[in-house]
């Protein structure tokens, strides 16, 4: 099948009580672990491009490795999706290139402005006429600063997403998905140390996400699919590799995957994952050149990181997405 949107992924995630892995994609290894990993357990998945990853990979380089996976994936769901475009010339571009799929985040901005730009690229990106194809669009409301900046948790006076705006923007901007802030973070370091409790073991263990802000999103949209950005767990495993082979990463912290888990089987159709994919490539490649020093040939060692990148995207569809066989 051809790339395709969210729309049917995320109507049968909602109804199954699953979500869809949305996995960043910044070079070819990354493209084909993760995609080996859906196509073996039969999962849809979301390969997202950042303006970060254009940037890096040129995105004509990144939409026809995509293309070449779908070409080798015949049968698996994939959409190819903007992450976190910043204006509606961004995702205009995309659209025009052929993804299927686009974010605009106009989080930061004032809350009328967010309304007004998300609405325009609906507009264009629903035009069935002018485009022969339905492009589904996500947007953002609440920031995920989070917990590490002492922010307050009344609803409204923080960056946790404010449930009272939803259905009005929502309704206002015609959007297909809505990314919203519960307590996690972009990035391998979520949470400082001082904010963590810590278990019997002396583990860090982060504060719990705010479920009962996403189920008070899902009481007043019922049925409409939410997304969780910042989802990484950070897999101390990959940490101490990294931090024992010459890498520094203290107090890396993520998301607990219990807790991400509960969240797909609520609403949460959508789970952003990059760091730890990031972590995985980087621990597998760290550990290559501490054990075989005299390896030069790029395809020894980056064959280890795709390994590992469809390790972790093969213990996320089984773990804590739950979409494997829901192609
Ligand atoms: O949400 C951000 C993603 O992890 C992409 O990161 O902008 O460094 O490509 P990036
Ligand atoms: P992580 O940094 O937690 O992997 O989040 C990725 C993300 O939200 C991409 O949009
Ligand atoms: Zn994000």
């Amino acid at each position: 099948m051809p790339l395709v949107n969210t729309k049917e992924m995320f109507e049968k995630a909602y109804k199954g009580g699953y979500a869809i892995g949305a996995f960043n994609v910044n070079n070819m290894e990354i493209v084909q672990g993760i995609t080996e990993a859906a196509g073996a357990l039969n999962s849809p998945v979301i390969l997202q491009v950042s303006s970060g990853a254009r940037k890096y990979a040129n995105a004509k380089y990144l939409i026809h490795m995509v293309k070449a996976a779908v070409e080798n994936f015949p049968e698996l769901p994939i959409a190819l999706h903007l992450d976190h475009g910043d204006s509606f010339e961004l995702c205009k571009a995309c659209i025009d290139d052929g993804f299927t799929s686009v974010m605009i985040d106009y989080s930061g901005h004032p809350y009328e402005e967010n309304v007004e730009v998300t609405r325009k690229v609906c507009e264009y990106a629903h035009d069935v006429k002018a485009r022969g194809r339905y492009i589904t669009v996500e947007a953002e409301l609440g920031t995920l600063a989070g917990v590490e900046d002492d922010v307050k948790v009344e609803f409204g006076k923080s960056s946790y997403t404010d449930p009272e705006q939803v259905q009005d923007f929502v309704n206002r901007t015609g959007v297909d998905s809505l990314a919203i802030a519960i307590g996690t973070s972009h990035g391998a370091y979520k949470f400082k140390p001082e904010k963590c409790t810590r278990n019997k073991d002396g583990v860090l263990v982060p504060p719990p996400l705010r479920l009962d802000i996403l189920e008070e999103v899902s009481r007043r949209l019922p049925g409409f699919p939410i997304v969780l950005h910042g989802s990484s767990s950070v897999p101390q495993e990959y940490v101490e590799i990294i931090n024992a082979n010459g890498g520094k990463m203290p107090d890396a912290i993520g998301i607990p995957e219990n807790e991400l888990r509960e969240a797909a089987k609520r609403s949460v159709c959508k789970i952003n994952i990059d760091s730890d994919l990031r972590l995985g490539m980087t621990a597998a490649i760290r550990k290559h050149f501490a054990e075989h020093p005299d390896h030069f040939d790029p395809r020894q060692y980056l064959k280890d990181g795709r390994d590992n990148v469809r390790a972790v995207v093969t213990h996320k569809i089984k773990e804590v997405l739950g979409s494997e066989n829901k192609a």
